[in-house]
């Protein structure tokens, strides 16, 4: 039996992390004004989204997921976005030159504003508020008036999501993302063993190129070396604003939430009944489902039943985010269970949300290790499985910052301090997540050869 759907079904169902917003009335001309605005991004393009995806389902194309844990009003700057759509591309040519795979990009950017907490209240000093639940809902500074939800911060949230799509847009296919700029890409603040180690690999790409620019093949003749598709992604959490940018496609029917390309379900709000789930079954744009060590494969199963019923190959992107040390007791079963009832998804890797701890000077942060322990435990179970691994999801920035500590550069606990900027979870910086694709490529490259993981590191 399939159930009716609406963009406003959603609202007849328990929905969790919600904000209590003092004026509804206020609320609710917003969202009629952005029912009224232009959409963000094009049905068309969502789809073309999914077909790449169900490439990276059929185990010929990775995909890399990266951005912002929470994008904010104050950081909003070209620089910044500049830089890690820099450090995107700077991943994700390693991945297509060192395992000669295609990958899809996409970021956590132009929309990625509200903040799943674990309590809805914050109490300082005897003081209790409204816990801060990102800068599309209320502002960070601990004072009443800066904790109260306001409307108006939906408006400014869709106005920096469009600004920022633009320019992402125009960096993806204006000339800044051809493979001919690839070693301007280098980071320029600092010299570690992965700035030296892309310079090596730009060189061959030069060399590469220059190869094929002799045999007539050049960026005029071959607009793919010029240019890349880019799609962005967001939580689906504040689901007022996700139903208000929902739209019926003009062209080809169905409904699309066109704040993103690409939205996903957090952790937190994927009950089975509850309103982020129902939201999502409706709309037709590639999903996303984070799920973690509490998983059971029966539970995951009836997940997909109903956000992909029709078993549509790049429709659904399963995020295992287990933790370092419990990958490969919690992730095997989960993904014998995928694989034994025949769904098509594609498994992505959360390496960051399950190895959070408080550091010994009191910073929330991720040891580098764990979250490279993570990824190689993820490839390893999909070798032993016999499944692809597909993706990795990360929190990243293109900013110098120290909010993970280790990695080559190794950030130490005191250090967490100098630069530690991030809004909500500690990010890798510019140096870490380069690092990153060093491994997973490695992780990839054997994959795709079919060849102990060992063998390729
Ligand atoms: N169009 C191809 C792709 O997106 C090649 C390419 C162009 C590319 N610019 C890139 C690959 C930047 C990685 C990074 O894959
Ligand atoms: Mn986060």
């Amino acid at each position: 039996m399939v159930k009716s759907w609406s963009p406003e079904s959603w609202r007849h169902l328990p929905v969790r992390q919600v904000p209590d917003y003092p004026d509804p009335a206020a609320l609710a001309v917003v969202e009629g004004k952005l029912r009224s605005y232009p959409p963000l991004v094009f049905a068309g393009e969502a789809r073309n989204l999914k077909k790449a995806l169900a490439e990276v389902a059929a185990g010929k194309a990775f995909l890399l997921q990266g951005g912002d844990c929470a994008e904010s009003f104050a950081e909003f700057h070209p620089n910044n976005i500049r830089d890690t759509f820099r450090a995107i591309l700077q991943m994700a040519v390693v991945l297509t030159f060192a395992a000669s795979c295609p990958v899809v990009k996409v970021g956590r950017m132009a929309g990625q504003f509200a903040k799943p907490r674990s309590a809805p209240t914050e109490e300082l000093g005897g003081v209790t508020l409204p816990s801060y639940r990102g800068d599309i809902v209320n502002g960070m500074d601990f004072t009443a008036e800066s904790r109260q939800p306001d409307p108006a911060r939906l408006l400014q949230a869709y106005g920096q999501a469009a600004a920022t799509l633009n320019l992402l847009r125009a960096f993806a296919q204006g000339g800044y993302a051809d493979l001919h700029e690839v070693h301007r890409w280098n980071m320029g603040f600092v010299t570690s063993p992965q700035t030296e180690r892309y310079r090596d690999l730009a060189a061959r790409i030069e060399e590469s190129l220059n190869f094929m620019a002799a045999c007539g093949i050049t960026s005029e003749t071959t607009p793919s070396l010029r240019q890349t598709d880019f799609y962005t992604s967001h939580e689906a959490l504040l689901l007022g604003y996700e139903q208000a940018m929902t739209r019926e496609d003009s062209t080809q029917g169905g409904w699309y939430d066109t704040s993103a390309h690409m939205l996903w379900m957090g952790e937190r709000t994927r009950d089975l009944d509850g309103a982020h789930i129902e939201f999502l079954r409706g709309i037709r744009n590639p999903i996303g489902c984070k799920v973690g060590p509490g998983a059971n494969p029966a539970d995951l199963i009836r997940l997909i039943d109903v956000l992909n019923p029709d078993n549509e190959a790049g429709r659904l992107t399963l995020i295992s985010r287990m933790g370092h040390d419990q990958v490969e007791a919690k992730l095997p079963a989960l993904v014998r269970a995928v694989t034994r009832e025949g769904r098509k998804v594609v498994w992505s890797c959360d390496p960051m949300h399950g190895n959070t701890i408080k550091s010994g000077t009191g910073f929330k942060t991720r040891p580098f290790d764990r979250i490279l322990a993570e990824v190689r435990g993820f490839f390893a179970v999909h070798q032993a499985e016999g499944s692809y691994a597909g993706g990795i999801h990360i929190e990243m920035t293109g900013q110098n910052v120290t909010e993970c500590i280790g990695g080559a550069m190794d950030v130490s606990d005191a250090q967490l301090a100098d630069r530690y900027h991030t809004h909500c979870d500690p990010r890798l910086n510019a140096s870490q997540a380069l690092e990153l694709a060093f491994l997973v490529a490695e992780g990839l490259k054997a994959e795709r050869l079919g060849q102990p993981l060992a063998a390729a590191s």
